[in-house]
């Protein structure tokens, strides 16, 4: 489970963050942060690096995750070739120049945060998959995932509104990518995405 921007905004946090080995929050946040920026996951003999990195385009000012990336990028190779990076970040533009920092040393390089699937999903020439933004899981006829009268109230009306989880159907937006593992190249990547009629009728 990768974080973003939202990592420490429930406050509980705090007591379990550095018991919880599968959770990943952004790696450039200040020195000394709780939690962990890079994780390893074994499983069928192999081993996946995934590192979080958060933006800082339109996003609280943090320490730059170019320099973060190639800094933990040399760290993970130590131990494999397979390395996903999770960017958690506003700016287009941000997230493209990331997918083009690491092409060739990351095998995965996708964008999160704006919560809507982008259609440039790739293989870049270094060999890294690529997509700006992987998309979201969670409610779909919100406001990316928030009930829309609420948001809409306060587009309006420029009042504060306190935003609730939307209760109508889901959808669910990935991407599946297969990598050498010798190499850690993208061979492949292919988009998913589904929702709960479709879903409903398989
Ligand atoms: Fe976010």
């Amino acid at each position: 489970i990768t974080m973003g921007n939202h990592t420490w905004d429930n406050k509980d946090i705090f007591e379990w963050i550095d018991d919880e080995p599968r959770l990943v929050r952004p790696a450039n946040y200040a020195e000394g942060a709780p939690g962990q920026g890079m994780a390893f996951i074994k499983a069928g003999g192999k081993q996946l690096a995934i590192i979080n990195l958060q933006g800082r385009t339109f996003l609280p000012p943090i320490d730059c995750p170019f320099r973060k990336a190639d800094e933990l990028i040399e760290e993970a190779k130590e131990q494999t070739n397979n390395i996903l990076v999770d960017f958690h970040a506003e700016a287009t533009s941000e997230k493209i120049a990331m997918g083009w920092h690491l092409d060739g040393r990351a095998s995965i390089v996708l964008g999160t945060h704006t919560h809507v699937q982008t259609n440039d999903d790739t293989i870049l020439p270094g060999g890294t998959a690529y997509i700006t933004d992987v998309g979201m899981v969670g409610p779909k006829e919100g406001v990316l995932g928030m009930e829309r009268n609420a948001v809409l109230h306060k587009f309006i009306t420029q009042l504060p509104v306190r935003f609730v989880v939307d209760e109508g159907k889901w959808h669910l937006h990935a991407i599946s990518v297969q990598i050498d593992d010798a190499t850690g190249q993208a061979r492949k990547i292919e988009k998913i995405r589904l929702t709960e009629d479709e879903w409903l009728l398989m």
